[in-house]
């Protein structure tokens, strides 16, 4: 059973245009969050919005006890959250199943876009640390929109980055640049979180050259624990068989055999 419980505000500054960097003193959370998790917050003291709002650890400080977030100011409930200074925020998590890797991987692909990149910082830190070559491949808008490249360098990762307008990086999709990269570098698993049509593309291209992919997906959602239904997505099984599972519970990290994005 995950309860609420009051995190303290270390820290929530504008890192870009839209996008804020949180860090939230919450040993309990800190302790058993793993890469691929994430928190449901409360964005106001009052009862509007009513439900939490969905974010991904970004990174996470298990000796000192906090966790840091990074967000995009999109509706209500992120233009509240940014406008908290200091205090406290009610928190529950850490919710749903991450990111898994295996010894025995060697060198690994990490592929990001637009906010999707938030989550992946925490999970480059224990690859790295377990040894694993790191290349990391991001993708955005514009310069202003990319998140999180001097996490990614700081680690020691080999970073590469794509921008839809040239602002940063080379000019296309990231996808382009994940096609000539699998083709050169032998990769044991691709890890990927991002847009929807971003992610279909890294499903289709780790699948046409036979390499494991897990993909974290996003749904809105109401309750975060697997109670409301709310954010049903659909799966194929292992006998090919169609069923649903929910982002919060199951998921959000999923292996990319089992995900189906609709057209
Ligand atoms: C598991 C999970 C992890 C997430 N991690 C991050 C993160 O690390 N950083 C980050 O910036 N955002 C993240 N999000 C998205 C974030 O939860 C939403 O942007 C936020 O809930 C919007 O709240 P709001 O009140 O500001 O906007 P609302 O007023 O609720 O909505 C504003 C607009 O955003 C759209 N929207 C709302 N929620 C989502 C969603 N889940 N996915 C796509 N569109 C949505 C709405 O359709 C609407 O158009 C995550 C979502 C999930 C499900
Ligand atoms: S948000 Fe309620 S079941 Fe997933």
């Amino acid at each position: 059973m995950v309860f609420s419980i009051k995190a303290i505000i270390l820290e929530n500054q504008k890192i870009l245009p839209d996008f804020y960097r949180m860090v939230l003193a919450v040993p309990s959370i800190a302790r058993e969050a793993e890469p691929g998790q994430f928190v449901m917050l409360k964005t106001s003291n009052t009862l509007d919005p009513l439900l939490k709002r969905p974010i991904s650890i970004h990174r996470i400080n298990k000796a000192e006890g906090t966790i840091a977030l990074v967000y995009q100011v999109i509706g209500r409930g992120t233009n509240l959250l940014s406008q908290i200074t200091q205090g406290e925020l009610e928190v529950m998590g850490p919710l749903g199943n991450g990111f898994y890797w295996k010894k025995d991987y060697k060198k690994v692909a990490i592929v990001g876009g637009g906010c999707g990149i938030a989550p992946l910082p925490a999970l480059a830190e224990e690859l790295v640390k377990d040894g694993k070559e790191v290349y990391v491949l991001l993708g955005a808008q514009t310069r202003e929109k990319l998140l999180c490249v001097a996490d990614f360098q700081q680690l020691g990762c080999k970073v590469q980055v794509t921008t839809d307008d040239g602002s940063y990086g080379t000019k296309g999709f990231v996808t382009e640049i994940l096609q000539e990269f699998i083709l050169n570098t032998k990769i044991d698993q691709v890890y990927c979180c991002g847009p929807l049509p971003m992610t279909k593309g890294v499903i289709k291209l780790t699948k046409e050259n036979l390499i494991p992919c897990q993909v974290s997906l996003e749904e809105r959602m109401a309750c975060g624990i697997g109670a409301c239904l709310g954010c049903a997505c659909k799966v194929r099984n292992e006998d090919g068989t169609i069923t649903y599972k929910k982002v919060c519970h199951d998921g959000p990290v999923f292996t990319s055999s089992e995900v189906i994005i609709d057209d």
